[in-house]
């Protein structure tokens, strides 16, 4: 296996101030978010969305992928280029999610199995001939008092760790995303005792299918409390549970940890990732994002779906990718958000103070929008 092209595109993800733009929600959840802001979603009008984002002047510099969804990598822009290869041409590795969703686990009524293995080899052939250098496959982990079952766990850690292999074998990038849901009201605690469980069942099996460390990214959630919980771990406990979990169960091989933004807002997840890269101590892998809607939930907003508004919409994802980008090598400050406030901006929308940005940042792991993923389901 040629794995030194794999371990540097692996790299190349992350390097330095740079991360992944997840741009690969399924028609139904992107429509979910268009239909929320007004927004018809066509072909043609998430066709503009996603290429407004993609030839965003300057991000490029924060930017080292782009996770599409299957019907955006057979799109070409508004001037008949490919969507992958405007992103090539900018530097940016396209990127595809390959798996077919979160299906009910069977014997679980509140759980699911992420599908599509099945085909999967041929299917990552094709992406592979049109540009894609990496993929992403996701595990949704619903947190209870006692949930998650083993069997959701073990079945989701193999499906994941066979993917990465079959992504290793045509040449593509694994990042292998478990994501233990924030929705629900354990406390931080639990999160950090679930999420490292499913980590370790996570690399058990992808030492047994052979997956090369070195050729693959993590994507996890960071350590937080539960959505509904009481009470919301300030910014500080965040950071340090987070490293500690990933300390415990992550090997030294992988260059890279890219977190989801999992519903935190924009301006939290920001802050979060600067945290952890500020702390103290070892961090054998790189530590950057690889967000959804904290980096689209501005632009988006901007954008409005009209086209006077795309250079708004560009401002708007240009500056979460310049915040981000800071923040994967921990010199964001709060300084830097000054001046134009964008609208999903939660001082903004409190018409707040630095002080109010203190008391944010201790509930702001509330702040969520209508349509996000939905962790049954959703991509
Ligand atoms: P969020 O950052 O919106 O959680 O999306 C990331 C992602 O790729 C989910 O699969």
């Amino acid at each position: 296996m040629a794995s030194t092209s794999l371990e540097s595109v692996a790299r190349a993800l992350v390097a330095d101030g740079k991360g992944i733009l997840a741009a690969d929600e399924t028609v139904r959840t992107i429509t979910k978010r268009f239909d929320a802001l007004g927004i018809a979603s066509t072909k043609d009008s998430r066709r503009t969305y996603r290429e407004m984002l993609f030839t965003a002047p300057g991000a490029a510099e924060f930017i080292s992928g782009v996770i599409m969804y299957d019907e955006t990598i057979r799109q070409r822009s508004a001037g008949g280029i490919p969507l992958a290869e405007v992103q090539s041409a900018q530097g940016i590795f396209p990127g595809i999610k390959v798996d077919t969703g979160a299906k009910p686990l069977a014997g679980s009524s509140e759980e699911t199995i992420t599908e599509g293995l099945d085909g999967l080899r041929d299917r990552l052939s094709e992406y592979r001939a049109m540009g894609a250098r990496f993929a992403k496959w996701r595990a949704v982990i619903h947190v209870t008092d006692t949930l998650p079952s083993f069997a959701c766990v073990s079945a989701n850690a193999h499906a994941l760790a066979r993917y990465a292999a079959l992504c290793q074998e045509r040449e593509l990038v694994p990042i292998v995303e478990p994501e233990v849901l924030m929705d629900g009201s354990h406390t931080i605690e639990r999160c950090e005792e679930v999420t490292g469980a499913v980590l370790h069942a996570v690399f058990r099996a992808l030492f047994e299918q052979g997956v090369v460390l070195e050729g693959m990214l993590l994507k996890p959630n960071m350590i937080l409390s539960g959505k509904s919980s009481a009470r919301q771990a300030p910014v500080e406990e965040v950071a340090t549970a987070t490293l500690r979990c990933l300390r415990r169960s992550v090997p030294a091989a992988v260059p890279g940890v890219v977190f989801l933004s999992g519903g935190q807002s924009p301006r939290l997840a920001t802050a979060h990732l600067n945290a952890i890269n500020r702390l103290p101590g070892s961090k054998p892998w790189k530590i950057s994002f690889s967000y959804g809607r904290a980096l689209q939930d501005p632009a988006l907003d901007a954008w409005h779906g009209r086209d006077e508004n795309l250079p708004s919409g560009q401002g708007a994802f240009y500056r979460r990718a310049h915040m981000n980008g800071a923040a994967s090598v921990g010199t964001y400050t709060d300084e830097m958000e000054a001046g134009l406030p964008s609208i999903d901006d939660p001082l903004h929308a409190t018409g707040g103070t630095s002080d109010t940005y203190d008391r944010i940042y201790h509930i702001g792991a509330n702040a969520t929008r209508s349509g996000g993923n939905d962790g049954k389901r959703a991509g």
